[in-house]
């Protein structure tokens, strides 16, 4: 039996923030010491003329996945296996009376029933109870014959309703709203004092919903009283200490596989209820058991990104300096805590004067979970935005804005330098491809044929992404040349065997397809969740690491074996020859065979002096779109990224990653929204007919410039993430563009076409 317990993503979105922060992350306690270092930050590097690194390559898994061999975890099957299934509430608030499992386990077939709710749900979809039996229709049936009975609650749903004080409570003895989040620099009245134009604008961003291609599942199988997970996840690590904690098991006793993902964004993090109940359900029938989610499970409980409605209040001198920025959020995350969204607003520009306050506002509803840069998105939108309009009302080239404010430094409350920023150079970069210059002077001015309106916008992004100390790699060369690469990372679909193959290649003079790379395993050398963009910044300087240490035993073999000194040893051309005598040389095929067993080279991502300087990646967003001011409708006609991501390992992989975080920008700018209905307690668009993502037809013309910024304090190899930086300013980008276009700002995002009448609107009537 599973005690039922909420599995806190609270606490998980916090173990999020610290692996995304990485060092920087660490940084943060020596913050005083740290800001009164008079220590400037490092000159960039020059970065090493690479042979694979930094150029295009093709997946080395590409045919794997396209011919449908590569097995994700909906495809396992094993020998005995029943199919799970779970009864979730209907109800959004509601004592569970009693739950009788007899009509279930009294179907043929059905090997196991489980109560999983103990006392009270608090939102339409958790889990009641569950059966496992030996096929979907079975126990599909077999769920639909346990008798729930229900004391229904009241319940909200709606975050604004929740705040009132007469609103149901929905979490017993404590109120609906709480601080989330204060930050205070300099002084908020004086620099509003100071400002000679001074803007208050509200702008809010909805639910946003994951939607993975491939929605969550796990497979459970128990090996006496050892058990093996097959799941979707972004952390087998994580995953297998969260069911050796749930399950009260040790965690050696614990394997967690993932080969191939259809995604995660963020909702993969931590481990979810249905795999514990998986887990449960196979030891209670003695056989494997398999629970994969539906689509509408995917809507209503494994996470969305929390709703915000921020309020800033901004102001500036006559040039453009800002003097004064105050934020207000409310979010909202259902059972749990919504995100922050300060801290563009506190880290991307060097305004003195800065006051932040965040409050979450609880709801019966399932708990949000971190989504693909949690609370930068957001937070970019509506910084974004007002500097948008700040610009306007100063009659300024928003992008000389942003130039003229842009920070060199960190957080105000450690004030580290950047190691290195390359915000200018992404500035130049995509103002360049996108042809800034035909931006319309002033917003709406443009003109354009019948009801069409055209317009260009800009947004900015930070975020963290120098990896996570501590990632280790193995490399075991073998005597017959084969090289393997061991790892306890993952592929959450983004290209992870084919970075860490390049790297080793790279290093070790090989071409990447020789090399085999095993990941997706909790029992391999520990790396991180891949979340925070950290996957490659923590991975590749491990693989690096240990392929350094590697061609040192090489060479000693080869010096060995050509009886010269181990420093007289140059590799090149899958030769091994001695510097002074380059008559003496051994194929690489001798000198692995002189190694006689196989051999393995421990990596570890080191960490270095992170106390001194913040790590961040950085970039900058401009859309073009065009907006029919007769229907609402908006179309991005074309749009540039410029990336400052430092060292890319695969410029093939990173660009497909940059497309997706465009695409899911434009979703969420304006289509996605996740509607609850009051009546019911439940969603009513919880599929993806209802929920609208963007299709290839909605995709414009991207082009994508990688900043050269080669930054060798971050970690050793000067990589950082982007898979998130490249999320943030997408939304905003857009709404900016939209701004140019009409000349009102629609402040609230999905932009549907009647928020952009209802804009319009508000523009004729001059407010
Ligand atoms: Mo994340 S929100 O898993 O990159």
């Amino acid at each position: 039996m599973v005690k039922k317990d909420f599995v806190d993503i609270g606490d998980s979105s916090l173990i999020y923030l610290e692996e995304a922060r990485g060092q920087a992350g660490r940084a943060q306690r020596p913050a005083k010491a740290a800001a009164a270092s008079p220590e400037a930050p490092p000159q960039e590097a020059k970065a090493p003329d690479f042979r694979l690194i930094g150029k295009a390559a093709p997946r080395i898994d590409g045919h794997e996945v396209v011919t449908g061999r590569a097995k994700y975890t909906q495809d396992v099957k094993l020998r005995g296996m029943l199919i799970g299934k779970i009864l979730r509430s209907p109800h959004a608030a509601a004592e569970v009376v009693s739950v009788d499992l007899g009509p279930a386990l009294a179907v043929p077939g059905v090997l196991s029933a489980l109560k999983l709710a103990e006392d009270k749900v608090r939102y339409a979809g958790q889990q009641v109870a569950a059966v496992a039996a030996v096929d979907e229709r079975t126990a599909e049936k077999a769920l639909g014959l346990i008798k729930v009975e229900y004391k229904p609650l009241p319940y909200v749903v709606d975050w604004e309703k929740a705040r009132d004080s007469s609103a149901p409570q929905v979490r017993d003895g404590k109120p609906n709203v709480e601080q989330l989040n204060q930050y205070g620099r300099g002084d908020i009245e004086k620099g509003f004092a100071e400002a000679d134009a001074v803007i208050e604008k509200t702008y809010r961003t909805g639910f946003e919903v994951h939607n993975p291609t491939e929605t969550h599942g796990s497979v459970a199988a128990w090996e006496g009283d050892h058990l093996v997970v097959y799941d979707s996840t972004q952390n087998v690590h994580g995953v297998r200490d969260g069911l050796a904690r749930a399950l009260r098991i040790p965690a050696a006793n614990v394997t967690v596989i993932k080969n191939y993902m259809g995604g995660g964004f963020g909702s993969k993090l931590g481990v979810n209820e249905h795999t514990i109940a998986a887990a449960a359900l196979a030891r209670d029938a003695g056989h494997p058991v398999k629970v994969l989610l539906s689509r509408r499970d995917n809507a209503v409980c494994v996470g969305y990104r929390p709703s915000s409605f921020q309020t800033y209040k901004i102001g500036a001198k006559k040039d453009g300096t800002l003097t004064a920025l105050e934020l207000t959020n409310l979010a909202s995350g259902g059972i749990v805590a919504g995100d922050r969204t300060s801290e563009p607003a506190v880290d991307l520009y060097k305004c003195p004067n800065c006051k932040v306050v965040e409050q979450t506002v609880f709801t019966n509803t399932g708990g949000s979970r971190a989504m693909r840069a949690p609370g930068h998105t957001q937070g970019a939108f509506g910084l974004e935005s007002v500097m948008e309009e700040l610009a306007a009302a100063l009659d300024m080239d928003p992008l000389e804005l942003r130039r003229k404010n842009y920070s060199a430094k960190n957080r105000g409350d450690t004030g580290l330098p950047y190691s290195t920023k390359g915000l200018d150079k992404c500035y130049d970069a995509g103002a360049k491809a996108i042809g800034w210059e035909r931006r319309n002077r002033r917003p709406g001015e443009g003109g354009g044929t019948g009801p069409l309106r055209r317009g260009l916008g800009v947004a900015s992004s930070i975020w963290y992404g120098a990896g996570v100390p501590g990632t280790l790699a193995d490399i075991v060369l073998y005597p017959d040349m084969s090289v393997e690469v061991v790892c306890g990372t993952q592929d959450l679909g983004t290209g992870t065997r084919t970075h860490m193959a390049l790297v080793t290649a790279e290093t070790l003079g090989l071409e990447p397809r020789e090399i085999t790379i095993k990941i997706g395993n909790s029992d391999y050398p520990w790396a991180p969740q891949s979340g925070g963009s950290v996957t490659t910044p923590s991975v590749a300087p491990a693989v690096r690491d240990a392929a350094l240490k590697a061609v040192e035993r090489l060479k000693q073999v080869a010096a060995a074996r050509l009886k010269v000194e181990a420093a007289d040893i140059v590799m090149a051309g899958r030769t091994f020859s001695s510097k002074s005598d380059p008559a003496k040389a051994a194929t690489f095929a001798d000198v692995y065979r002189d190694l006689r067993r196989e051999t393995v080279f421990h990596g570890e991502r080191a960490g270095l002096p992170g106390d001194r300087y913040a790590f961040n990646t950085f970039g900058a967003h401009f859309a073009e779109v065009e907006v029919n001011v007769e229907t609402g409708r908006i179309r991005v006609v074309k749009y540039a990224a410029a990336q400052d991501s430092g060292q890319i390992v695969n410029t093939l992989t990173a660009e497909s990653q940059v497309v997706g975080g465009i695409t899911q920008g434009l979703g969420a700018g304006l289509f996605e929204e996740r509607v609850m209905d009051d009546a019911t307690g439940n969603p009513v668009n919880p599929n993806l007919r209802d929920y609208k993502i963007p299709t290839s037809l909605d995709i414009p013309e991207i082009t994508i410039d990688f900043v050269p910024v080669f930054d060798l304090a971050s970690n050793s190899l000067g990589v950082k993430g982007l898979g998130e930086p490249s999320r943030v300013p997408s939304s905003a980008a857009i709404a900016n563009a939209v701004y140019n276009a009409i000349g009102v700002h629609v402040r609230e995002i999905p932009m549907t076409p009647k928020r952009v009448l209802e804009a319009l609107k508000r523009k004729e009537a001059g407010s």
